[in-house]
């Protein structure tokens, strides 16, 4: 069988890693592990979503990433050419375009929240955000929602970057901003964690994420965290899967999978134990949600020496990572346009582009004037999270893990893992039967039918 050439590559040994990495983390975790964890009581959701990042995550990665590299391009395209080699039923394609619909769909949201961290880098320097109560604090926050100009002009600012970056191609650019924000970003979180343990109830804090309450286990927390491993990792999004589909043939998927997650763990479990302490020493719910870190950190900033030089540095860190990761999910969505129907990648940007934009706007009037807006009894906003973390992203997983586990011919997993026999026999082990069934036993749970 003659493999797909690739047409694109990553440029050095390092370019998968560090845009993998890129991709992986940002907001979600920074922004949406604190957050959630808070609102699921803390622990025991820390402990689901870890056991997911490890019998989920860790092998849908390496699935995703194997499956980009064999059949080299778009999600849908990459699919179609692995399953044709094998003979199989060309309806798993769709599974392709429903993760870059997914990737597309995240993007969506995600640009309202990145401007928050873009507005909070430019608050920090011109002093809006020297207020000294997390009362007041709370106040920045919602005044900046509710000013659909305000909220909607940083959201915009974000698509566009994020627009001129994927136009210009992916390889070169992100492959060398993440070179320096990585190690960036991972140094003022040790400098937030060391004021922790310094200012802040460092020891509530450390209870609240790593103490075990069985009474925290709900079906509803298992399938947030099933989400969140999905979303942390940037899976079943077509992001993972794409930037696959550049990575050179002599390189481990296992190696950089595990990289990538564990790098990926570090910087959530970082920024939690950063922003509980203080959370707790200021007397704040931890479930005060969306804006957790925008209503806290400020506060901490204001307290430590050079405070305002960290926070700027800080919230300008969240937005580049913000930033790598934005461009990692409508790269599919280029990429369908320009290897399939040879739009130009500039183009193709611009035209997904207008569409992104015109949903966004939709999602950022959730802070204002769209808060009635609901479906479901959620906002724009909060649906388009929902839809795609607990359903789109789950789904795809699980459709994956079937498709590796049990249509392929096992030689084509097995050519693009190169696993010593032991290995190869986990991976298998769990893509056939722990991911798949797990995933499932929290979907049926979610939908009531299993009942803990
Ligand atoms: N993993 C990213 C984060 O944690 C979000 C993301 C989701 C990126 C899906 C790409 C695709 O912020
Ligand atoms: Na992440």
């Amino acid at each position: 069988m003659t493999r797909e050439k690739p047409k694109n590559l990553w440029q050095s040994r390092w370019g998968f890693i560090l845009a993998a990495t890129g991709s992986a983390v940002g907001l979600g975790n920074i922004w949406k592990f604190p957050y959630i964890t808070g609102e699921y009581g803390g622990g025991a959701f820390v402990l689901m979503y870890l056991g997911c990042i490890l019998a989920i995550g860790i092998p849908v990665m390496m699935t995703e990433i194997a499956l980009g590299r064999r059949g080299r391009g778009s999600p849908l395209d990459a699919i179609a050419r692995v399953v044709r080699e094998n003979n199989g039923n060309p309806l798993w394609k769709l599974m392709g375009g429903m993760a870059t619909l997914c990737g597309f769909l995240i993007l969506c949201f995600y640009v309202v929240v990145a401007g928050w961290a873009f507005a909070y880098t430019w608050k920090m320097l011109d002093g809006s955000l020297a207020a000294t109560s997390v009362e007041a604090l709370a106040g920045v926050f919602e005044a900046h929602n509710a000013s659909p100009w305000q909220l909607g002009s940083w959201s915009l600012i974000v698509a566009l970057v994020t627009l001129w970056i994927v136009g210009k191609g992916v390889t070169a650019g992100v492959e060398r901003s993440v070179r320096w924000m990585m190690p960036g970003l991972a140094v003022m979180l040790l400098i937030l964690v060391g004021y922790a343990l310094t200012s802040g109830n460092f020891a509530e804090g450390f209870a609240f994420l790593f103490t075990f309450d069985a009474s925290k286990v709900t079906g509803e927390a298992f399938l947030a965290a099933l989400g969140h491993a999905f979303f942390t990792l940037s899976l079943a999004s077509g992001a993972i899967l794409t930037y696959g589909s550049y990575l050179p043939d002599d390189q481990s998927i296992a190696r950089t999978t595990f990289v990538v997650a564990i790098a990926d763990t570090c910087v959530a479990l970082l920024a939690g134990l950063a922003i509980f302490p203080v959370i707790f020493a200021n007397g704040m719910s931890p479930a005060a949600g969306p804006g957790l870190i925008f209503m806290s950190l400020p506060l901490a900033f204001q307290q430590m020496p050079l405070g305002t030089v960290f926070g700027v540095l800080f919230f300008a860190m969240v937005s580049v990572a913000a930033l790598t990761s934005a461009i990692s999910m409508i790269e599919a969505t280029v990429a369908y346009l320009n290897e399939k129907h040879g739009v130009g990648r500039m183009k193709a940007s611009i035209v997904s582009g207008a569409v992104l934009i015109a949903i966004s706007m939709l999602a950022m009037l959730s802070f204002n004037v769209g808060a009635e807006w609901k479906l479901f009894g959620l906002n724009f906003f909060d649906l388009l999270d929902y839809v795609t973390s607990r359903w789109m992203m789950p789904v795809g997983g699980i459709l994956m893990v079937i498709l590796a586990g049990y249509c392929l011919r096992s030689e084509i997993m097995r050519d693009e893992l190169r696993l010593p026999a032991a290995g190869y026999a986990l991976w298998l082990f769990m893509v056939r039967y722990v991911s798949p069934v797990l995933i499932l036993v929290v979907f049926l749970n979610a939908l009531g039918w299993l009942g803990f």
